[in-house]
């Protein structure tokens, strides 16, 4: 679906599917769940979902003659640090602007993790007093023009590279990826889990699993605590990347799946249930997920397994998208393990 684009690898090429078997059997052996490691799927600070959507997008940004890349997340945003690491990677400048997403209030929090690597990476790190916000932002488009106002050729990356013409693509890719996955394991892949905010990553799992059709078979779990945003511009992507890709099918609301139950209280602050589920994937697969993304939608998981949402003997793939250092943001909420 993809060969007419043009690719940047940033990634050591397909990633790994693990089976979760003791999870599996954990919550009672009636389905089988697995892995896909897209936390493990570069050598570019520590990797994440991030790296298959650049990769679409980084030629387009070389062939505009650009010296900055310019993006936008929270504080410990995932996809800075990412934006940071193929700047440096590719010999451009990165400018960042850091919104204050998270009503979060570890001493640290805006000096570990992402945000620490991001500045150790060269990245121009601007702190901005903002609320959460996955649309476009004043912050981010001020950035851009002080980039060109200073002399420089900027190339806008929009919050998870999520609302950029080639979005999408990346995790089209995927789709494919586990479509000849599948014929090796011998196996094919029932539901497919994915944590959603920003919305590319969701949609292009939509577009890509829609040529089997299985683009219902994709579960959203919303970590925005915004559904409604988030949904709409999943949808919005999913018709950019459909006409892209030429899908040659019409896709509409009702093919974007987005389970609302597990983001709360609000993004970035995990719950009790959330820290749960984190604790009980560490300890039965040595499996880091986050409090802001990976924790909330491995709950969500756990909880479709445990209320019965899957059928028996489904194989339920839980795509695991990175975003493992922000955990050093919540050092205090995991004092005690
Ligand atoms: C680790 C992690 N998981 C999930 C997501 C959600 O992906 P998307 O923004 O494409 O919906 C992100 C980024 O926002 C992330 O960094």
């Amino acid at each position: 679906m993809l060969e007419k684009f043009e690719r940047y690898p940033l990634t050591f090429g397909p990633t790994h599917i693990e089976k979760l078997d003791r999870l599996s059997a954990h919550l009672g052996g009636k389905v089988d769940l697995y892995a896909k490691r897209e936390d493990c799927n570069s050598g570019l600070a520590f990797g994440g979902n991030k790296l298959r959507k650049l990769e679409y997008i980084i030629p387009d940004a070389i062939a505009s003659n650009a010296d900055t890349l310019v993006s936008i997340g929270g504080v410990q945003s995932n996809h800075t640090r990412m934006v940071a690491a193929v700047a440096a990677k590719i010999g451009m400048k990165c400018r960042l602007v850091q919104e204050s997403w998270v009503p979060h209030e570890d001493a640290v929090y805006d000096r570990v993790g992402n945000i620490l690597l991001s500045r150790i990476m060269g990245a121009d790190v601007q702190m901005v007093d903002e609320g959460f916000d996955i649309g476009i932002r004043e912050s981010w488009e001020q950035a851009i023009a002080d980039v060109k106002a200073k002399g420089g050729k900027p190339y806008p990356i929009p919050a998870g590279a999520s609302v950029h013409r080639y979005g999408g693509l990346g995790y089209v890719g995927f789709a494919e990826e586990v479509r000849a996955q599948e014929k090796e394991l011998g196996l094919a892949f029932d539901y497919i889990v994915v944590c959603t905010v920003t919305g590319s990553t969701h949609a292009g799992m939509v577009v890509g699993f829609a040529k089997d059709g299985r683009e219902r078979k994709v579960i959203g779990i919303d970590a925005s605590c915004t559904p409604a945003q988030t949904k709409a511009q999943v949808l919005d992507i999913v018709r950019t990347t459909a006409t892209l890709v030429e899908l040659g099918k019409e896709l509409n609301e009702d093919d974007v799946i987005l389970i609302e139950d597990y983001a709360y209280p609000v993004y970035g602050v995990p719950s009790q249930e959330t820290k749960e589920a984190i604790r009980l994937c560490a300890r039965l697969e040595g499996m880091i997920t986050d409090p802001v993304y990976e924790g909330k939608s491995m709950q969500g998981m756990i909880d479709l397994v445990r209320k019965g949402y899957f059928p028996e003997g489904s194989n339920v793939l839980y795509a695991h998208l990175g975003g493992a250092p922000a955990i050093n943001g919540y050092a205090y909420t995991f004092r005690n393990g």
